[in-house]
């Protein structure tokens, strides 16, 4: 039985458990407590799983991160090489800090795993991102022109570029790109955080989006990979030093010599940052956002509304689950 088969229940279950415990915050206006809430409820379920888990995407540095740090092991099997169930690991356990804390939409708790060294190890710094869906894949290229690669994504779709959306990062940063995507004509959805879950709509036809272009952060970059290589579209990216609230551009770029990312000219494509034959990825929704709804409290209980989405097995699951607490609270049909 395949790896993913096995871990599909396990990995649904951590990052439900991830969205419960951070949409309990929602619009408490403290973006930190609601990220720690999601990281320890999402370590605590990882535990109890029977994986030889590796975080390769995390809360950072050992030294920073108490919990999830990259490089921790987690898992019943944790430290054991030797498992069958050896797997590496992407989170971010709650995306949308700031859409959590302010009760917006677009909030998500996020998995990703695959083999062992099937998912880039990338530093948390920014990349410059272009992702697409499954029907302009090939038709970018991240060096074209924005009207040039508007253009090629207009044509696969069989419409006018007047008639695409493209979400980007309402940042400083992106005002020539901005300028550029207006110019060529085609509509721009502005987003406060969380273009990791703009990329994946992107890759589903019907909600909307047609692109997402911008710099965000690269941990976002690596875990968007993994849920293209399930969903049959495409990024393609590269590494930034953007100064942030800890560091500056220098500061940054040190630090990505020192991690071994010295040619920053370097464009990833989605299968350098997601190269695994087995990936499986599990979002649920803590606010509701484009393609799945928040969490819903009830009276002794929780409704979570996961998207699960397994490479190999060509499966992608919307799984809704009620979480009662007491086993004779009726059931609501929606
Ligand atoms: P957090 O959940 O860590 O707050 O990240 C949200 C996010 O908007 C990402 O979706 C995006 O990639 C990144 O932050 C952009 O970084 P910055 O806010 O520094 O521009």
């Amino acid at each position: 039985m395949s790896l993913e088969r096995l871990l599909e229940q396990d990995f649904i279950s951590v990052t439900e458990a991830a969205a419960i415990a951070s949409a309990q915050t929602m619009g408490l206006g403290d973006r930190k407590h609601a990220d720690r809430v999601a990281v320890e409820a999402m370590r605590t379920t990882l535990a109890e799983i029977d994986i030889a888990g590796r975080v390769v995407i995390g809360e950072g540095e050992r030294d920073q991160a108490p919990m999830l740090f990259v490089g921790e092991e987690v898992g019943r099997l944790a430290g054991d090489e030797n498992a069958d169930r050896a797997v590496d690991i992407a989170v971010d356990p709650l995306e949308g800090t700031n859409l959590c804390a302010n009760g917006a939409p677009g909030a998500v708790a996020v998995l990703a795993a695959s083999e062992r060294g099937g998912l880039l190890h990338a530093p948390d710094t920014y990349m410059e991102k272009i992702v697409v869906g499954p029907t302009a894949r090939g038709a970018v290229h991240l060096d074209a022109p924005v009207a040039e690669n508007l253009r090629n994504i207009a044509r696969s779709f069989k419409r006018d570029v007047t008639d695409l959306t493209v979400v980007v990062l309402e940042r400083e940063r992106h005002q020539q790109l901005i300028h550029d995507i207006r110019e060529a004509g085609a509509r721009i959805r502005l987003i406060t955080d969380g273009d990791l879950g703009a990329g994946i709509a992107a890759a589903v036809r019907g909600t909307g989006v047609h692109a997402v272009m911008g710099t965000g952060g690269a941990p976002e970059g690596v875990i968007t990979a993994a849920a293209m290589r399930c969903l049959g579209g495409e990024i393609q990216a590269r590494l930034v030093a953007l100064a942030n609230e800890n560091e500056t551009d220098a500061e940054q770029r040190e630090r990505l010599g020192s991690l071994g990312f010295t040619d920053l000219d370097r464009i990833y494509r989605t299968e350098d940052l997601a190269k695994g034959e087995q990936i499986v990825f599990s979002s649920t929704g803590v606010t509701d956002g484009e393609l799945l709804r928040g969490v819903r409290f009830f009276g002794g209980g929780a409704r979570t509304s996961t998207l699960f989405m397994s490479m190999s097995r060509r499966t992608i699951r919307f799984v809704d689950t009620i979480h009662r607490e007491d086993p004779t609270t009726p059931v609501l049909f929606k």
